[in-house]
């Protein structure tokens, strides 16, 4: 169903498993055979013919003034205004119908509509535009730590771990009761803070709102998307979270969120249905009015125009609200030009592993060792040794009526994670044992899920065509024979972090110019907070309340909490400055001290990797800032998409293009520069603000390769305030570059007495001036 994958949206987490437990979580079709959709999606109503009815996000003028008491809090008079769209009533009541009504982030409200009905509502004064509403995919113990954030110490005790600051997510709900939401010792929600939580859950002082917009109307977490999301973002301290079933989570147990101290609350947007746009946008509309900080959103659809995407529209209200919207990137790389969530507003994240690995190696009858990773450690297997087979007939282990007893078997895999299918195949045929050769796209990149009945290794494809070449080796009558050491966690894994294979690429095709991703962070066998009433594994399973899931979606609430810790840090700045910061603060080293590599081993470009790898303690002291406001935003959307889209995304704001000045992506004051790959010298201007020391100078540090020219004039920047601004213009020229070249990448660092402040310079053929 290619076409049904373009439509849905949904977490962005990678596991078929979780395509059984629930269709929402629809990742790469061949991942979730014949599982993946559920036929009452609006898909569905589509095909089925014009007189049907499909729910459509509609957008509307505010009401007339004269009909409000006071602009935002009048919800009766809003609704009121909606309901008359949909006069002459018909059947089923106006009330009904409206199933939304947007107030705070858009103007305009969603309603099952047919194409006649959408006719009649599109020619009543007042309306702006409508979609149809598209279906969404949902795209930890180790990660503070590799990070650099340690209790009572730096950042954490600097910002008292984001205590005060409220972290929102639009998500799958939440399980309460998990330990990683109690208060014990947390303060009160501050005085500013509106929402509550919808019975029969009761706020504490950990989780201070919790609504559901979908149709179960509760906010409990059937999926474990939300809860996992959540407990990265901002868990507190939980001991033994090691309690994950055999899985040690590295010798320190102790889980915790990036932001520990911060208040969550929870806005249930997906459901078993699937993340529909119409309860997004209500979940963000009320996330904003109830005051949240920072916004965390790990769902996604494919690339939409900026005017046609909910996410895109009411992250800019929520900008201009100075809540920042940080989302998740997609897992549909390595593919360039796969990026979901790219307007230059939002802060969009990819996924790199950590420096764990759950090791189960693989060693063979010659000596030769691989290391392979496996969730579960099955230690009563001891280092028994068996057979290796192979056959290259039934090369993805689909054995029906093979006889395979007692021997160790090599599988093919074409998904992220091995199919329960092939496992049980191999079981039921008398198998020992199993090595999963990894998908050849994946790379590095192993994705490890819980799995029982079989012990098994997942490796990569390069150690797996070795493996499979020893076991098909000389004769028939040749011994060859395996064995698996499984080696529990281990951590201090070289290199890391690397470019998860899933992590989507730029360059982003809504917003042509603008350099995505933004940062990358933890997202690959994630560890975090499982609510127990959800299996972690088909069939019999214990209850855990930890869980390795992975994904942007799990990447996304990392970047997320260090939002609030930079919030709490600096309560003034504009989503744009904490974005900035985050961004020339990261690292473009691994831990081994060379660039960040993506998953194949290579130098990753900035289309994989963004600006760096999060680090949360530089990023509260950036030295400088690229600051922006949505009177800039607005001029890129004008220069880009016109006027009506302004109207169309920017409605709450009150903005129109012959007010702002058109402006090029390429002049946006963006912390990384994205150029067209060519000849002619083009000069880019960008403005940074002192948020450093008052008396700081800086000087301008390029680094660039061969064929890229980059100039920067000033060169050298004196401060003497806090707050003080200056200008300057980056010149670059590709005149060196070969005919045949497609990218060159650089970077742009201002480096002072204590602060390297760095952006990428990215030159692409495929980038036009608009
Ligand atoms: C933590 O912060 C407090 C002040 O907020 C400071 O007195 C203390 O020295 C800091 N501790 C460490 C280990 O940095
Ligand atoms: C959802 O549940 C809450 C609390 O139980 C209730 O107040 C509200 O009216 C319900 N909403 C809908 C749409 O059923
Ligand atoms: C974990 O602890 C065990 C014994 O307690 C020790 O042998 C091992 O080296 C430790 N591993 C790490 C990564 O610290
Ligand atoms: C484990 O980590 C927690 C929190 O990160 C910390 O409080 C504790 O001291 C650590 N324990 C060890 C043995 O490193
Ligand atoms: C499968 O093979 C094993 C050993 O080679 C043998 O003991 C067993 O009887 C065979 N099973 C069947 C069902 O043929
Ligand atoms: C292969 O293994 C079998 C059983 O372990 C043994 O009897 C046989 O001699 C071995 N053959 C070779 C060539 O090593
Ligand atoms: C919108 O802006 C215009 C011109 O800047 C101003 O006259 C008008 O009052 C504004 N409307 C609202 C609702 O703020």
């Amino acid at each position: 169903m290619p076409h049904a994958r373009s439509k849905s949206m949904g977490p962005m987490t990678i596991s078929p498993f979780a395509c059984v437990l629930s269709a929402l979580i629809v990742l790469l079709a061949t991942a979730c055979p014949a599982l993946g959709y559920v036929p009452n999606s609006g898909l569905a109503t589509q095909r089925t013919g014009a007189a049907a009815a499909q729910t459509y996000i509609v957008l509307v003028d505010p009401p007339p003034a004269a009909s409000l008491q006071h602009s935002d809090g009048d919800e009766a008079a809003h609704r009121q205004w909606h309901e008359s769209f949909l006069l002459p009533a018909v059947a089923g009541g106006v009330q009904r119908r409206v199933r939304h009504s947007y107030t705070s982030v858009v103007s305009g409200f969603a309603a099952r509509l047919t194409a006649g009905e959408l006719a009649a509502v599109s020619r009543k004064p007042g309306f702006v535009r409508a979609f149809p509403e598209r279906r969404l995919r949902p795209m930890t113990t180790r990660t503070p730590a590799f990070l650099g954030l340690d209790p009572g110490r730096g950042v954490w005790n600097l910002t008292s771990y984001g205590e005060g600051a409220i972290i929102g997510f639009l998500d799958t709900g939440i399980d309460e009761n998990h330990p990683s939401f109690r208060d014990t010792g947390m303060p009160p929600p501050p005085s500013r803070w509106k929402g509550s939580c919808q019975p029969p859950v009761r706020c504490n002082h950990k989780l201070i709102g919790a609504a559901s917009f979908v149709g179960d109307n509760t906010t409990a977490d059937d999926v474990g998307h939300g809860t996992h999301t959540t407990g990265t973002a901002a868990g507190r301290f939980v001991e033994g979270a090691s309690a994950f079933g055999p899985v040690p989570a590295g010798n320190n147990t102790t889980a915790a969120g990036m932001a520990p101290g911060a208040h969550v609350a929870v806005y249930k947007v997906c459901d078993a249905q699937g993340c529909f746009e119409s309860a997004l946008l209500a979940g963000m509309d009320a996330a904003v009015k109830d005051g949240v900080d920072v916004l965390s959103v790990s769902l996604g659809g494919v690339s939409a125009p900026l005017d046609r995407d909910p996410i895109a529209i009411g992250a800019f209200a929520a900008a201009s609200r100075g809540v920042l919207v940080v989302c998740a990137g997609g897992n549909s790389g390595p593919l360039p030009s796969t990026l979901s969530n790219e307007a230059p507003w939002i802060l969009t994240v990819a996924a790199g592993s950590v420096d764990r690995s759950f090791r189960a190696t693989v060693r063979l009858g010659d000596g030769e060792v691989f290391q392979g990773e496996s969730l579960t450690q099955d230690k009563r297997f001891g280092s028994k040794v068996y057979p290796l087979y192979y056959s290259q007939g039934m090369n993805y282990c689909d054995y029906f009526d093979a006889n395979i007893t007692g021997m160790m078997v090599v599988c093919d895999t074409e998904t992220p994670v091995p199919p329960m299918s092939s496992i049980e195949a191999v079981r039921e045929a008398g198998g020992a044992g199993i090595v999963f050769v990894n998908e050849p796209d994946f790379g590095y990149t192993i994705v490890v899920e819980k799995y029982y009945g079989l012990p098994m290794s997942q490796v990569t494809a390069v150690d797996g065509t070795k493996i499979m070449g020893y076991a098909m080796k000389g004769s028939s009558t040749t011994n060859h024979t395996a064995t698996i050491v499984f080696d529990s966690t281990v951590v201090g894994v070289k290199p890391a972090p690397v470019v998860a294979a899933f992590s989507s690429r730029g360059p982003s095709v809504a917003s042509p110019g603008v350099m995505k991703p933004d940062v990358m962070a933890p997202g690959l066998n994630i560890l975090a907070a499982w609510p127990s009433q959800v299996p972690v594994v088909e069939g019999p399973a214990e209850p855990y309340s930890f869980n390795v899931v992975s994904g942007t979606s799990m990447a996304t609430p990392h970047v997320t909490g260090i939002v609030a810790l930079v919030k709490k840090a600096h309560p003034d700045w504009s989503p744009a400055a904490i974005k900035s910061a985050i961004m020339t603060s990261s690292s473009a080293v691994d831990n081994d001290g060379h660039p960040i590599m993506d998953e194949e081993h290579r130098k990753a470009s900035s289309y994989a990797v963004g600006a760096g790898h999060v680090a949360p303690a530089r990023a509260v002291d950036p030295g400088l800032v690229y600051d922006l406001g949505v009177r800039d935003y607005a001029g890129y959307i004008c220069k880009l998409l016109g006027e009506a889209a302004l109207k169309a995304i920017a409605g709450t704001v009150n903005l129109t293009c012959t007010e702002v000045e058109p402006l090029g992506a390429e002049q946006l004051n963006y912390p990384a520069i994205l150029v067209p790959l060519r000849a002619e010298p083009l000069a880019v201007n960008r403005m940074v603000t002192n948020v450093g020391p008052a008396r700081s100078s800086y000087t301008a540090k390029i680094e660039a390769p061969e064929g890229l020219t980059v100039k920067v004039e000033p060169a050298e920047l004196e401060f003497r305030e806090v707050g003080e601004r200056k200008t300057f213009t980056v010149t670059v020229s590709a005149a060196g570059a070969s005919a045949e070249q497609k990218l060159a990448e650089g970077t742009l660092s201002w480096v002072s007495h204590d602060h390297v402040v760095r952006s990428p310079i990215v030159a692409d053929s495929s980038i036009a001036l608009i």
